[in-house]
């Protein structure tokens, strides 16, 4: 019997227009205060230093009723600075490496592109991600009170200089947005 909970093989793939509905599931799901379907529009279609990544499950559709899409990662590149905006996965998927494997997509996409350094905002209380980015060499510089609302919560800021490729992990999936290349180790 297959386990729904475990994911054998996911994808790395830049999003199309035609995945918004399914990103904006997956954005509600996980977040209190979504970015609405405009807003999302937006960092796809409209920002130019905007880049929009989605994980998938391999075999699926990745658009519509069956969708596959696990999780995704809108981060902006702009000038030397790669900035994490949004990242999540599906709930019932996560600690299984997909949150990771965004954020290093994105750390070489960002590389490439000559980015030196990351930075990102999180809320004060949400330790997976504190610990995800801990984990990937982010350190603390700083907190913005009061920050956040639904609920009010403090940012804290985070900062990785120089901007480098975390060590010492199992490298699961690779992939370039723009699709210039790809491959694929089974996780
Ligand atoms: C944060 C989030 C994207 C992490 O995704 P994920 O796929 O579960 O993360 P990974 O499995 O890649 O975990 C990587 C590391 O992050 C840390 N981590 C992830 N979830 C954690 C948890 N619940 N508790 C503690 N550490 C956690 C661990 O260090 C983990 O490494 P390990 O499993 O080897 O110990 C996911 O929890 C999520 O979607 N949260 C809701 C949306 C959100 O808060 N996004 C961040 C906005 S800034």
């Amino acid at each position: 019997m297959s386990n729904e909970n475990a994911i054998s093989e996911f994808q790395i793939v830049p999003a199309t227009p035609e995945m918004l509905p399914d990103i904006l599931l997956l954005e509600e799901a996980c977040f209190s205060s979504p970015w609405t379907r405009k807003m999302l529009e937006t960092e796809l279609m409209g920002n130019q230093f905007a880049h929009f990544l989605v994980a998938t499950q391999k075999g699926q559709s990745a658009v519509g009723a069956k969708s596959s899409i696990v999780g995704y990662h809108c981060f902006w590149i702009v000038f030397e600075e790669l900035r994490l905006m949004n990242l999540a996965v599906r709930e019932s998927l996560r600690r299984q490496g997909i949150g990771r494997s965004l954020a290093r997509d994105a750390f070489r996409f960002a590389l490439d592109q000559t980015a030196t350094r990351a930075v990102l905002e999180v809320r004060a209380s949400n330790t997976p991600a504190r610990s995800l980015y801990t984990q990937m060499g982010f350190v603390q510089v700083g907190q913005r009170p009061q920050y956040y609302t639904n609920p009010v919560e403090d940012a804290v800021l985070m900062e990785l200089n120089p901007l480098v490729m975390p060590s010492g992990q199992l490298q699961v999936r690779t992939c370039r947005t723009g699709g210039e290349s790809t491959s694929t180790d089974s996780l």
